[in-house]
């Protein structure tokens, strides 16, 4: 429901809707929720101009999440000490993945193995060595990769045809960023206001702490006991903890990491949000992941082909999903 009130009384987390001459020249969107002082303050500043102000009461934020589940984390972290990987092999890598995106010389299908392998190549490093530097380059490496999906139908659509299917945290972190930036381009392709390059790199980073993960439980063939389930469902958090302690994207995009496992009908996890409570992006990277686990191989079993996967996603997951973002996904499979 609309509300007109006085800018002295908005707090942080409510959603505000600003007419056209309050936005010009401020940098500040139509709509959005406050989630810091500095924009209080300045639309305070602005309402001494322009008077009373907007809001939607239906609009619930969701608490940034550190505050309402780090009490999850015990602060365990029995991995092995990290080698940093060397600067020169870093700017290979990076460089490598710039070039293949650019390449204008190859056929589509080529073009995307090239990509492919080199964003596996990539991702195999970083999660070897996830520094602040480390990230800050990946982040730039894929954003060509987006730029190529934004740019090239015929390479992005061969690009989905490319991946491999085993069971790599690395590999399935490439294949599930190529899905989640195809299906966002596909719903986003009428919109504004999305930053798909930050939107990338989140997606491609939505693992990344399962790199506190231990591989015993990550590769565990059977079924996980009570601590270990814990450890592994502390992953989503452990990502956005990575993201945020190395300062890297925006708080929206490392909602991406933090929401990846939660589920529509609220049997998700970390924190059991449900529908609209899942940010769209948390959403679209969540079909990304289930279609990649049902389509890899696993030492206890087989790879399940493309319209298995997503015909048991439609028949049996459903409830899993944003009925409308589930329908454009299989829709990136018809071509
Ligand atoms: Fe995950």
């Amino acid at each position: 429901m609309e509300k007109i009130i006085d800018a002295q009384d908005l707090t942080i987390g409510m959603y505000v809707k600003l007419r056209q001459e309050w936005i010009q020249g401020t940098g500040l969107s139509k709509e959005f929720f406050i989630t810091d002082p500095g924009q209080l303050r300045q639309i305070r500043n602005l309402s001494l101009r322009f008077g009373k102000v907007y809001i939607d009461t239906d609009k619930k934020w969701t608490p940034s999440p550190i505050e309402t589940i780090s009490h999850l984390d015990d602060g365990h972290n029995d991995m092995a000490p990290q080698q940093p990987v060397p600067v020169a092999t870093r700017h290979r890598l990076v460089s490598n993945l710039q070039q293949a995106a650019a390449d204008p010389s190859m056929t589509p299908m080529a073009k995307a193995a090239a990509v492919y392998q080199s964003a596996r190549d990539l991702m195999q490093a970083l999660f070897a060595s996830p520094t602040a530097e480390f990230i800050k380059d990946s982040k730039n490496a894929i954003g060509s990769l987006v730029d190529m999906v934004l740019e090239d139908d015929d390479t992005a659509t061969a690009l989905l045809k490319v991946t491999s299917h085993d069971f790599y945290t690395y590999t399935h972190s490439v294949n599930v960023g190529a899905l989640s930036i195809c299906l966002a381009k596909k719903l986003f392709q009428h919109e504004t206001g999305h930053d798909m390059q930050e939107l990338g790199a989140g997606f491609f980073l939505h693992d990344l702490g399962k790199i506190r993960v231990p591989l015993a439980i990550l590769n565990k063939p059977g079924r996980l006991d009570e601590y270990e389930m814990k450890r592994m469902r502390i992953h989503p958090y452990q990502s956005f903890k990575i993201l945020q302690e190395t300062s890297q994207l925006s708080e929206e995009c490392r909602v991406i990491a933090m929401q990846h496992h939660e589920r529509d009908d609220g049997t998700g996890y970390p924190l059991r949000l449900r529908g609209e409570q899942i940010h769209v992006y948390g959403r679209i990277c969540c079909i990304a992941d289930v279609y990649d686990a049902l389509t890899a191989k696993r030492s206890y079993k087989e790879a399940m082909s493309p319209y298995q996967a997503l015909s048991i996603m439609r028949n049996e997951m459903l409830h899993h999903f944003h009925k409308e973002i589930f329908h454009n996904f299989v829709l990136l499979f018809s071509k």
